[in-house]
């Protein structure tokens, strides 16, 4: 099969004004392609199916059914956003699956990252697939394939959704944004009007928290963390440090070591902060974040988690760290 090129001619989408050509454009494109079928799209919430989704919906409306599987292992308030700003403000065919149980009682017991990684993406395609087969009348799949996926792969999308999706159904592929770079993705999604934190989201795993709940992951575990990240990202939104740093998360793992809380001994996780820069994600070097927002942030966490009695920082660059803490 051919390799989809993008045009030389192409002009990059750096201003509102471009993004709202290239809207009008694939608006047009869209509808011819579809006609009055119906159009299923995997939503995860991330920047590539949202926009994915915005431009859709934009297009052909209800013929569009988005399906969101939680996989219990979002970030906080992620799912939520994707049911307010979907199902809510743009009033989209959305079809939210709360998976929690299933995944979490699938990766019980199970340590090994590889593993791990296999059951959540798995596990996400027998879901979709599931849901999939309830619908009647669908024609075509649509994809946030975006022209980096087409460069360093064969045009799946595979490396930014769980699992990629299941081969063998028998859909044509609507793929708006394949043609465009992640920075003109946002600037696309800003122009359709998506919120900014949603547009700008840091890359997040397709496994999401399953890989920084180290070793076999358990629920309350799994919340502690889950608080924690919450808590760095408010705290690095309120600093301005969010809109500068490429990627900044906390990873748990699976061990207690004694503290002291309320005068009595305390056993208790530790919260793994981890704040790097890249341009490529080949490489990357740590932030430097201020001490006095580290002791903020450290203080907060051991007081608000339930379960987190100590906060460190990785300061490992990639080499010879990964940019994840898995
Ligand atoms: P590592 O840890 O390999 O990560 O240095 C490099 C970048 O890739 C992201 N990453 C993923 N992204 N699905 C994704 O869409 C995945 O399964 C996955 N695993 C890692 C990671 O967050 C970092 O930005």
């Amino acid at each position: 099969m051919n390799k989809i090129v993008r045009p030389e001619t192409m002009e990059r989408i750096t201003t509102p004004a471009l993004a709202n050509a290239f809207i009008d454009e694939q608006l047009a494109e869209i509808r011819s392609q579809v006609g009055d079928k119906k159009v299923l799209l995997a939503l995860s919430g991330g920047v590539d199916s949202s926009v994915v989704a915005a431009l859709l919906i934009k297009a052909i409306g209800k013929q569009l059914v988005c399906v969101h599987v939680n996989h219990g292992l979002m970030r906080k308030g992620e799912s939520e956003q994707v049911i307010e700003v979907f199902g809510k403000e743009l009033d989209a065919n959305l079809i939210y699956v709360d998976a929690t149980d299933r995944f979490l009682d699938l990766l019980a017991g199970v340590a090994e990252p590889e593993k791990k990684r296999k059951i959540i993406g798995g596990e996400f395609i027998k879901v979709f697939d599931e849901e999939a087969s309830k619908l009647e009348g669908i024609s075509f799949l649509a994809q946030g394939t975006i022209y980096p996926d087409i460069l360093e792969s064969d045009g799946v999308k595979a490396h930014h959704n769980v699992g990629g999706l299941p081969e063998d159904m028998q859909f044509s592929l609507v793929e708006p944004v394949k043609l465009l770079y992640k920075d003109e993705v946002r600037v696309v999604g800003e122009a359709l009007g998506l919120p900014h934190n949603m547009v700008y989201r840091q890359p997040f795993p397709g496994p999401g928290l399953g890989v920084r709940c180290l070793g076999a992951i358990t629920r309350d575990r799994l919340h502690a963390l889950r608080e924690a990240d919450a808590i760095l990202r408010e705290e690095f939104d309120n600093s301005g440090l969010a809109g500068k740093v490429w990627q900044y998360f906390i990873a748990v793992p699976d061990f207690k070591s004694v503290g002291v809380k309320d005068g009595k001994r305390y056993e208790g996780w530790a919260a793994i902060i981890r704040a790097v820069n890249t341009s490529d994600a080949m490489t990357a070097t740590i932030e430097e974040i201020p001490y006095a927002l580290l002791h903020k942030i450290t203080d907060r966490i051991t007081h608000e988690v339930p379960g987190i009695n100590r906060v460190m920082m990785d300061i490992t660059p990639k080499p010879v760290g990964t940019i994840e803490f898995e």
